[in-house]
């Protein structure tokens, strides 16, 4: 079984290592456009070591945001900007991804360091909009109320994700992740807590997956065949009667069968009332289920934070890579000092290698 530093080749890439930068949403921009804050904060951790950064959650329409500060690839204008951003990842030998994703009923909310726990909505006077979900019903308390999708509707966000993944190329992205999970809009559709749509998107477990393999057949469509997708998918609803791993092996079967490369195994976020079992690794069981019965590569993410448990992961050939968050923002050089632990050597940036342990070599 390969480790931690073993390169995980995929398509025509071959990633250095199996250590992804998870995506993470900065709440930084203004209409969508990056900045220096996704310059310095994905730069760092190309600096860090990890084998391919991927983009926060960026919105293929502007009503797809889940704030007005969210990233965006909706205009050709934001691609000038995102290039600059992969241009850097690159030099540094990392691979860059770009997370496409539709907020659905989440969107028009504060940021979560703004205003309110209890009060997510924001007004149109701020910069607010109507957002859009399979049904009418919002979120929880507090949230905006939606307009439910009609099929041109459905339709139109189809071909956003087509020219999103297409103004991705030209920025020079070489892997797109299609954000499937965490209660945006197209793990919205999947779920049956949410999705009570009686047309030909909803009812039925086919129904429901619709949207997303549309989705996912709109950007395999105009990514190259030499490039890998990725999906992110939700496991479970952690909720009686929800989606279930059961459903999201399925699903990955389907994926697979799509030309999807990898799926990124997250979970929750349909409903505000789940009831979680948080604790360290607590999604790689969905991981491994999903590589082991659906036959595609998969990354665990989810309170994996020490090296050895990264380490262990790969070698018990639970998932192929380890997306991490939490921990690369305490620490953007996590995936150096991991492999000076599991004694590795991996290159340095040559301005760093006064400070590498003895023997590294440069990058
Ligand atoms: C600040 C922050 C922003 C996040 N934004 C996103 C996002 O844009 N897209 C996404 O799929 N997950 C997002 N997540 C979830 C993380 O990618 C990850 O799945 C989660 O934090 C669990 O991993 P961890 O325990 O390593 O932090 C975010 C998490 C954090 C902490």
């Amino acid at each position: 079984m390969p480790h931690l530093f073993d390169p995980l080749p995929i398509r025509s890439l071959t990633l250095t290592n199996r250590i992804v930068v998870s995506p993470m949403c900065e709440y930084s921009s203004v209409d969508g456009f990056s900045n220096d804050w996704h310059v310095v904060h994905l730069g760092s951790r190309a600096v860090g070591g990890a084998a391919l950064v991927m983009t926060e959650a960026t919105a293929v329409m502007a009503a797809g945001r889940i704030s007005p500060q969210d990233l965006g690839i909706y205009d050709h204008g934001h691609v000038g900007g995102l290039a600059r951003i992969v241009h850097f990842i690159h030099s540094q030998r990392t691979f860059a991804g770009i997370q496409l994703a539709h907020a659905g009923r989440k969107g028009s909310t504060l940021r979560p360091w703004e205003g309110d726990p209890a009060q997510r909505a924001i007004s149109y006077a701020n910069g607010g909009w109507e957002p859009v979900g399979p049904t009418a019903e919002p979120f929880a308390d507090g949230y905006p109320v939606p307009r439910a999708l009609d099929a041109p509707e459905i339709a139109a966000i189809v071909d956003a994700f087509r020219d999103a993944a297409r103004r991705a190329l030209d920025a020079g992205f070489d892997i797109v992740e299609v954000h499937a999970a965490h209660g945006y809009l197209l793990h919205e559709f999947c779920s049956p807590l949410v999705n009570t749509r009686t047309d030909e998107y909803g009812g039925s477990y086919d129904n429901r997956v619709r949207l997303c393999l549309e989705v996912v057949d709109a950007v395999r469509g105009v990514w190259p065949g030499r490039l890998p997708v990725f999906v992110r998918i939700s496991a479970t609803d952690w909720k009686e009667g929800g989606w279930d791993i059961e459903q999201a092996v399925e699903l990955s079967r389907r994926l697979r069968d799509h030309g999807v490369d990898l799926v990124d195994c997250s979970s929750g976020g349909a409903v505000h009332d789940a009831r979680v079992a948080l604790g360290p690794g607590y999604q790689v069981p969905f991981a491994e289920r999903i590589r082991l019965d659906a036959r595609i590569a998969t990354g665990a993410v989810g309170l994996i934070t020490e090296a050895a448990q990264a380490d262990g992961i790969i070698r018990d050939g639970r998932a192929d890579c380890v997306l991490i968050a939490r921990e690369l923002l305490r620490d953007p050089y996590w995936p150096l000092h991991a492999a000076q632990q599991l004694g590795h050597g991996v290159p340095w940036p040559p301005q760093y290698l006064r400070a590498a342990p003895p023997g590294t070599l440069a990058r």
